[in-house]
């Protein structure tokens, strides 16, 4: 499932270059990761303090490609996962959504995941924030939903934390002009 809104512009066009480049390449060989995973996790730790503030990440337009797609899924979800969680939007929108079910959110920037934790803080018997690369992250119990909002995919990992009968939603907050942007087709 992938959902897109309007017309946010979004960061400014060096940022949204390298980040399709990055996509991109992860996406269609999920080798390449180790070539960008150092400089990918610095520059999520040097943005991390005022992130919120900066791209509005509560907001509802911010949310809303998120909310679009969550108005289609079939069933309500037990158990999700939010990939590249930052400082926690989707998570914390899906524990919002979803009080009944469990919500991880894992990211590979330690200073986004302190931001997220502490947002989430008296939400913790339901809601937890995992420093965590998705390419080495393995897990038992599975999802039933897996979210990635502005989060380049990896689709092999994807699948092999997906229950049966589970959903994927990837969300794009500016469209086409999101640095982590993926195509439908390459989706
Ligand atoms: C553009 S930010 C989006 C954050 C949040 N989902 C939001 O929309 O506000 C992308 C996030 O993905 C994280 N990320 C990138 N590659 C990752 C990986 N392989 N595993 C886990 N997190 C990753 C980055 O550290 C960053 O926090």
């Amino acid at each position: 499932m992938t959902a897109e809104p309007g017309a946010r512009s979004g960061p400014g066009p060096l940022i949204r270059a390298l980040g399709r480049a990055v996509n991109s390449a992860v996406a269609r060989f999920p080798w390449s990761w180790r070539l960008f995973r150092g400089p990918v996790r610095m520059f999520f730790d040097s943005v991390a303090a005022g992130w919120d503030e900066r791209v509005r990440s509560d907001s509802a337009e911010y949310l809303m490609p998120l909310q679009a797609a969550l108005d289609r899924l079939p069933a309500r979800p037990v158990r999700i996962l939010d990939i590249g969680t930052g400082t926690g939007a989707a998570a914390l929108e899906l524990a919002d959504r979803y009080p009944d079910a469990e919500v991880v959110g894992i990211d590979v920037s330690g200073e986004m995941v302190a931001q997220a934790s502490a947002r989430a803080a008296d939400l913790s018997s339901r809601v937890c924030f995992l420093v965590a690369d998705i390419a080495s992250f393995e897990e038992e119990e599975g999802f039933d939903l897996i979210t990635m909002l502005n989060m380049p995919p990896f689709f092999d990992r994807v699948v092999a934390l997906l229950r049966p009968e589970g959903c994927v939603v990837n969300a794009s907050s500016y469209g086409d002009r999101t640095p982590f942007f993926t195509p439908r087709g390459l989706l």
